[in-house]
């Protein structure tokens, strides 16, 4: 009896050791796969978006958010989980434009050190941003429960919105930022009035990059239907500095301040990358830039040409109207 409870303790205490997870130190990310297997599979994120290499897709349609607007009238819990600030989303809010109903769950935020521009997961390019937001939904039509879900290829959605630093505060992120003071450190939480969550978005929704991929933190399920904008946010310096300045990923004394909290760059291995749009119509290759150039040079003389020709016909009208004006004028003369 005593030595069965005895093993239910260790195997609860082994358990439990196996949730703790940090980006840095015994339990960082390199140690995840070890603790958190699927952390380790070939189809991880972030990724790095080579834009060269993406395969355009006309089929992808612009993602229609639905209830973003308008997230009804009861507060929204806003909670510092010692990895990331969390706000969680009503059912309301659900998207359109994919493979089924995703309903939102929640979003939260991924950044880098005091002063740093690089926080983002993703990269376009091989360049990160100072930050990025995610905003997390599911498959309601396919599974009853968040966590079902997560287990299941496609079962989630994600939105990944690059930020960057920009000129201006931004009013959408301040709903977010200005309450970050109130949960400093890991485990508090706070209630924020409702806002309009589709300010946080790019305007553009039409242009974006789609992969398969998994959650970015443990247990890094390959459940994720991503979808990052082509088109980046920005909010103010003041700000950027607010959200990696705030936080603490400790429940007290000695605080330590939650930032780098992004997880580096998955190889992409088999995958294929979609794009929404098509990228930069200037990126020609070489055959057809050599057979623009041909046709231009063709074509310009052609024209040098046909101008020529009209130039000899205008000059030959005129010295044929000289002539007989000549004459009329010799005959005046004359009478
Ligand atoms: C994601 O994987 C599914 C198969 O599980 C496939 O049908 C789909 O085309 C993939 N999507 C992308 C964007 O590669």
């Amino acid at each position: 009896m005593f030595f069965t409870l005895l093993l239910q303790v260790i195997w609860i205490l082994a358990a439990l050791g196996d949730e703790h997870w940090t980006y840095e130190g015994p339990h960082g990310q390199d140690h995840w796969p070890a603790s958190f297997p699927e952390c380790g599979g070939n189809a991880q994120s972030p990724v790095n978006i080579q834009t060269s290499s993406v395969t355009f897709d006309s089929k992808l349609p612009a993602l229609r958010p639905h209830g973003y607007d308008q997230p009804g009238t009861k507060p929204l819990e806003l909670h510092n989980n010692g990895h990331t600030v969390q706000l969680s989303l009503p059912p309301t809010l659900y998207l359109e434009g994919l493979p089924g109903k995703y309903v939102a769950v929640q979003l939260h935020l991924h950044w880098g050190q005091k002063g740093s521009l690089m926080g983002s997961e993703h990269q376009i390019n091989s360049k990160a941003t100072a930050a990025e937001l995610h905003v997390v939904h599911y498959d309601s039509d396919s599974y009853n429960s968040f966590s079902e879900a997560a287990k299941s290829p496609e079962g989630l959605a994600v939105l990944g919105i690059l930020i960057e630093e920009g000129e201006t505060e931004n009013p959408a992120y301040e709903h977010i930022l200005s309450h970050l003071h109130e949960i400093r450190y890991k485990g508090q939480m706070t209630a924020v009035p409702p806002f309009s969550v589709k300010e946080l978005l790019p305007p553009v929704l039409a242009q974006y990059f789609r992969y398969n991929g998994s959650l970015t933190t443990p247990p890094c399920h390959q459940s994720v239907l991503w979808t990052v904008f082509s088109q980046k946010v920005q909010i103010s310096k003041g700000q950027l500095e607010k959200l990696q300045e705030t936080l603490f990923s400790t429940e007290k004394e000695p605080s330590q301040l939650l930032v780098q909290n992004y997880r580096v760059l998955q190889p992409l291995n088999q995958r294929t990358v979609l794009a929404s749009f098509n990228q930069d119509e200037s990126s020609y290759t070489t055959g057809e830039m050599l057979s623009l150039g041909v046709g231009i040079l063709i074509g310009s003389a052609c024209l040098l040409l046909v101008v020529y020709f009209i130039a000899k016909r205008i000059q030959k009208k005129k010295l044929r109207n000289e002539k007989s004006v000549g004459f009329t004028s010799a005959q005046a003369t004359m009478e």
